[in-house]
């Protein structure tokens, strides 16, 4: 007898942007750059920025999943597990998913962090997987949320242009037709760690008068070091992935690039040989999100999106961190 594969199938896509727009003219203000370079060398015009005290990873995390409990009729009783990918958690511990989880009335599961920078939302989709396919879980929401104001530096031209604040979520489902994530390539290598990491603030170096005076609190990049690693290995894992399940670039329907750079947006979409009318690209408005940028992608794109398409989504990110996934639409949203 033969078993039924049960795959794991996205069901739906909330998020939460914040009100406030930071714009190149009014970076230009804060630090000494310019409309003009910032289109050039990134591509971003503007970023939300979550400004209101007392509100935090957590918050944007909850009203994207609160959206989204709405958007796929769930009522929280029946999320199992709740994975939350971030960088900017609320507080070192407890986790930001557990305080998801607390805000959005999911008392009937359990929940984690995972900590992939760039690449977290694609390292818990993975994770997310494994669960639904097991058969053990039939509802899993994965969190990709961020606030990189947090730990930006608005004195450093060099790295307070790229960043922005966003939540997101998706829901996971078992499916036994042919769409969901049909596979799945992530790798790591911790010799990229000191090329954009933030110093202080763990356990190799408490928070201390020394660590603040230092701006030690805040993201520190090698920009040009992490562009070229993020260029060869993210085309690298999404053409390998294309290969592996012999697609062809007409074969693609669209390419979900993590959002850092419209350049390494471009060479990526060019080594695997996409038209960019079949790339995702938001990054001129949110910038660089860390874990939202792809499912705010799926956000944007949500209506573009039929089902049975095939969609490679590709992320680089600090450790180094890196992975592809490739997966067929589970829906059509109509417009
Ligand atoms: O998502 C996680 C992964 N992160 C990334 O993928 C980011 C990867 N890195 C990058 O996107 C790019 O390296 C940056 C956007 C960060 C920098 O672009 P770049 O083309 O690599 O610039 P650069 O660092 O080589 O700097 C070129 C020049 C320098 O001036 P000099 O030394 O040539 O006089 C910089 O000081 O541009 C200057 N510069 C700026 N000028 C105006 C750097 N930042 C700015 C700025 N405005 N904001």
């Amino acid at each position: 007898m033969t078993r039924t594969k049960i795959r794991a199938a996205i069901t739906g896509v909330g998020a939460f942007l914040p009100e406030y727009r930071l714009t190149n003219d009014e970076l230009s203000t804060m630090v000494d750059t310019s409309d003009e370079w910032i289109m050039q060398r990134i591509g971003i015009k503007e970023r939300r920025i979550l400004k209101e005290k007392g509100k935090a990873t957590s918050d944007m995390g909850a009203a994207a999943v609160k959206e989204l409990l709405k958007k796929t009729n769930t009522h929280p009783a029946e999320v199992d597990l709740l994975i939350c990918a971030t960088i900017t958690p609320d507080m070192p511990f407890p986790a930001t998913a557990n305080i998801i989880a607390h805000k959005t009335e999911i008392h009937n599961a359990w929940s984690f962090d995972l900590n992939a920078a760039c690449s977290g939302f694609i390292f818990a989709l993975s994770t997310g997987v494994q669960f639904i396919e097991s058969g053990r879980y039939k509802k899993v929401i994965i969190v990709g949320a961020d606030m990189m104001s947090s730990i930006t530096n608005y004195k450093d031209r060099t790295t307070c242009p790229l960043f922005g604040d966003a939540g997101t979520a998706v829901m996971l489902e078992p499916t036994i037709e042919e769409t969901g994530i049909m596979d799945y390539i992530n790798r790591v290598d911790g010799l990229g760690q000191h090329h954009l990491h933030m110093k202080a603030g763990g356990s190799l170096r408490p928070a201390s008068c020394e660590t603040v005076e230092n701006d030690e609190h805040f993201i520190y990049q090698d920009g040009q070091t992490v562009f070229k690693a993020a260029v060869s290995n993210m085309a690298d894992v999404a053409v390998e992935i294309m290969k592996k399940h012999h697609l062809a670039a007409e074969d693609v329907a669209w390419l979900v690039p993590h959002q850092a750079n419209m350049r390494i947006i471009d060479a990526t979409a060019r080594r695997m040989g996409l038209n960019k009318d079949k790339v995702m690209i938001n990054i001129q408005k949110y910038g660089n999100t860390t874990a939202a940028t792809i499912p705010l992608c799926l956000y944007d794109y949500e209506t573009q999106l039929k089902k049975g398409d095939n969609v490679i989504l590709a992320a680089f990110g600090a450790g180094f961190t890196w992975g592809s996934v490739y997966l067929k639409w589970a829906y059509d949203t109509p417009e």
